[in-house]
Formats: structure tokens, sequence, C-alpha cells
């Protein structure tokens, strides 16, 4: 029951956290094409707002991924070892960038600075989405809903 719970939380979170990111990086994009600052500012906000979803999402994740591991396998320590890396790009650049660009958009300050720090954001979120995806690819894999390698030809 205890792993069932586990297990439901890992794929839950694991479909919530992508598409937060997801639709964070399309709105960004919307609202830059558009070049509306009343746009701009409501996205900004929102983003920031929404973080306070996604950063429990990814924790939630984090934990109920390595309670599930048995530490003895390789696609685990993979899963561990970029977990660690989208948690520090998370932490360190993404929710900084986040904050900042809402400080700036709010503040009408779309200038230099503000696109220097959003093409940061941009990338390092696609960083992030890419390897949510490949941790989902391996998890589903580890959880036997896709075969671990394909026979040889
Ligand atoms: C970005 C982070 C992660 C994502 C997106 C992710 C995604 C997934 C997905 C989609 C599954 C398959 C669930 C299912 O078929 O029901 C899974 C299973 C699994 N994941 Fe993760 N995972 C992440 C992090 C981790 C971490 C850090 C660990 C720790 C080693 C981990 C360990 C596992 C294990 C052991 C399973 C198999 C669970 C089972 O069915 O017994 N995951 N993961």
């Amino acid at each position: 029951m205890q792993r069932k719970l586990l297990q439901t939380t890992h794929a839950v979170t694991a479909v919530i956290a992508p598409l937060l990111i997801l639709t964070f990086l399309i709105a960004t994009i919307v609202a830059e094409i558009n070049g509306s600052l009343a746009l701009i500012i409501m996205v900004k906000r929102d983003i920031a707002y929404s973080l306070l979803l996604l950063l429990p999402t990814m924790a939630a994740l984090g934990i109920s991924g390595t309670r599930l591991s048995n530490h003895q396998n390789t696609l685990e320590s993979t899963k561990k070892l970029r977990m660690a890396f989208i948690a520090a790009n998370g932490v360190l650049i993404l929710v900084p960038c986040a904050l900042s660009l809402y400080w700036l958009a709010n503040h009408g300050l779309i200038d230099s600075r503000f696109y220097i720090i959003q093409a940061l954001e941009l990338t390092f979120g696609c960083v992030n989405l890419i390897l949510i995806a490949l941790s989902i690819r391996d998890g589903l894999k580890l959880s036997g809903h896709m075969p671990k390698q394909r026979a040889a030809l």
C-alpha cells in the first residue's frame, strides 16, 4: 500500500512537473511575440506564483523516486544524478530568473537585461525539460511499462 502510494505520487508528479514547465515556456514565448507589456507582466507574475506549485511538485517527484529506488540499478543512479542537476538548475538559475523577470517587468524595465535573463531562463528551462523527458523514459523502463532494450536485429 505504501509502495502503491509512492508509485502514484511519482507518476502523477512526473506528469504535472513537465506540463507546468512547458506551460511557462509557451506562455513566455507567446507574450514575447505579442509584445504587450500588460501580457508580459501577467505571464511573469503567474509564473512567479506558480513556483509555489512547481517547487513542491518537484520535491515530491524527487523524494518519491528516491524512496522507490533500491539503490542497485544503473538507471536509478542515472535518474538520481539527473534529478540533482535538475534541482540545482531550478534553484540556482530558473527560480532567480523567474523572480527577477517578474520584478523587471513589473517595473516596466523590458530592456537588454530583461532579454538576457529571459534567454537564460528559456535555455535552462528547455534543458530541464529534456532531462525530465529522459527520466520519464528511464522511469517507464524501471516500472516495466517500456522495454529496457530493443532486441538486436
Ligand atoms: C525528473 C525526475 C523524474 C521523473 C520525471 C520521473 C519519472 C518516472 C516515471 C514516469 C516513472 C514510471 C511510473 C509508472 O510507470 O507508473 C518512474 C518510475 C520510477 N522512478 Fe522516476 N522519475 C524522476 C525521478 C526519479 C528519481 C530521482 C528516482 C530515484 C532513483 C526515481 C526512481 C524511479 C523508480 C525506482 C521507478 C520505478 C517505480 C516502480 O514502478 O516500482 N525517479 N519515474
